[in-house]
């Protein structure tokens, strides 16, 4: 039997450069090895309080988007996270045996506290238990996620844990992290941030205009230029040069290095490059974006299709799951 991949990303806007190199492009490539299920995490999405008109339009948006990427419905099971209720009885379960000093350690509930002050909420604070309700429903071994949710994975890994001892069970795998390549990818913002995230100035979203991606990358962060030959590169200017060895060819890379080192290189000319890269890449996606994104009939067959096939193999689970608790089995 294949070994099981789950991944999965909130619909709180477009995808961009960070989800796709750090995500998507792993969803790609596994699909071809493994069995996957790749969802949207609209449950996730309602810690924001999205209105109804915008959990529907952004749900079908990121859809269109990991097709575009190449996600086939074929090969992969792609489904809508709310579609498969299952999930939330495995979450209530996995609740009892999660302390509430685990939940609170966990930095990215700390940060979201500090954001958001006055909707700090139970769902919120329940985040990684609803996540690691997403991987174990399926029972997967596999979770393609960027460094960012290492410690949302290490929750999942203690609810498996836990589970199995209290109930001496092997039902659960205990989920591990896959990198694309073998090493974590963090994808930098161009604000000069250390990451790419959905904020303004800081990100290039996969269905930008070429000119708007030309644009964006020739206001990237910079600074006044080398100025002592082979001395180490500031950070700004080490993102610059991350990013290209994310979209351009190695010679390329080792091309500006080299400019870099003798303090000939004019981050101008690295910069429109870069660009030329990035639009190549984009381009083909976009394009397949704009089509899907039309044919919303088609988007809704394969998230019909995809539910199905989730809540099968989550009511697989569920059925275990609750013969072990001691619960009627339906
Ligand atoms: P955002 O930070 O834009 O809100 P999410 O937190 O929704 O993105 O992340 C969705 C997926 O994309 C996760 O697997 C996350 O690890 C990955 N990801 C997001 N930003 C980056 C980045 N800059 N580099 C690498 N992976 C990223
Ligand atoms: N927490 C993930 C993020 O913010 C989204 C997510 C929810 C997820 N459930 C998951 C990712 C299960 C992998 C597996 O990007």
């Amino acid at each position: 039997m294949k070994d099981i991949v789950l991944s999965g990303i909130r619909p709180t806007g477009n995808l961009h450069l960070g989800n796709y190199y750090g995500a998507v492009r792993s969803f790609v490539k596994m699909q071809e090895e493994y069995q996957c299920y790749f969802f949207i995490a609209d449950w996730h999405s309602l810690t924001t309080h999205p209105t109804p008109e915008n959990i529907q339009r952004s749900a079908r948006t990121i859809l269109a988007e990991y097709l575009a990427c190449g996600i086939d419905p074929e090969k992969a099971t792609i489904y809508i996270q709310s579609d498969v209720p299952e999930t939330i009885e495995l979450y209530l379960y996995l609740n009892m045996n999660t302390y509430i000093g685990e939940l609170g350690r966990v930095t990215t509930f700390k940060e979201k506290a500090r954001q958001q002050p006055d909707n700090v909420n139970a769902g919120l604070f329940t985040y990684p238990t609803l996540m690691a309700a997403d991987i174990l429903q399926h029972r997967a071994k596999w979770v393609p996620v960027g460094k960012d949710q290492e410690q949302n994975m290490e929750m999942a890994r203690k609810c498996a844990r836990r589970f199995n001892n209290i109930y001496k069970t092997e039902l659960f795998p205990e989920p591990q992290n896959y990198y694309f390549g073998g090493d974590a990818l963090k994808v930098p913002g161009l604000d000069g941030s250390g990451k790419m995230g959905k904020s303004d100035g800081n990100c290039i979203y996969l269905c930008d205009e070429e000119k708007v991606v030309r644009k964006k990358v020739m206001r990237a962060v910079t600074d006044n230029g080398p100025e002592t030959p082979n001395s180490p590169k500031p950070e700004v200017i080490q993102n610059l040069f991350t990013m290209m060895s994310i979209v351009s060819e190695p010679e390329t890379v080792a091309f500006f290095d080299e400019k870099w080192n003798d303090c000939s290189l004019r981050y101008g000319d690295m910069k429109k490059q870069l660009a030329e890269d990035m639009v190549k890449t984009l381009n083909p996606i976009r394009e397949r974006i704009q089509e899907f994104s039309s044919n919303t009939e088609l988007l809704d067959r394969i998230a019909k299709m995809g539910a199905e096939k989730a809540r099968e193999s989550a009511a697989a689970t569920l059925r275990e799951v609750r013969k072990t608790i001691g619960f009627r089995v339906y």
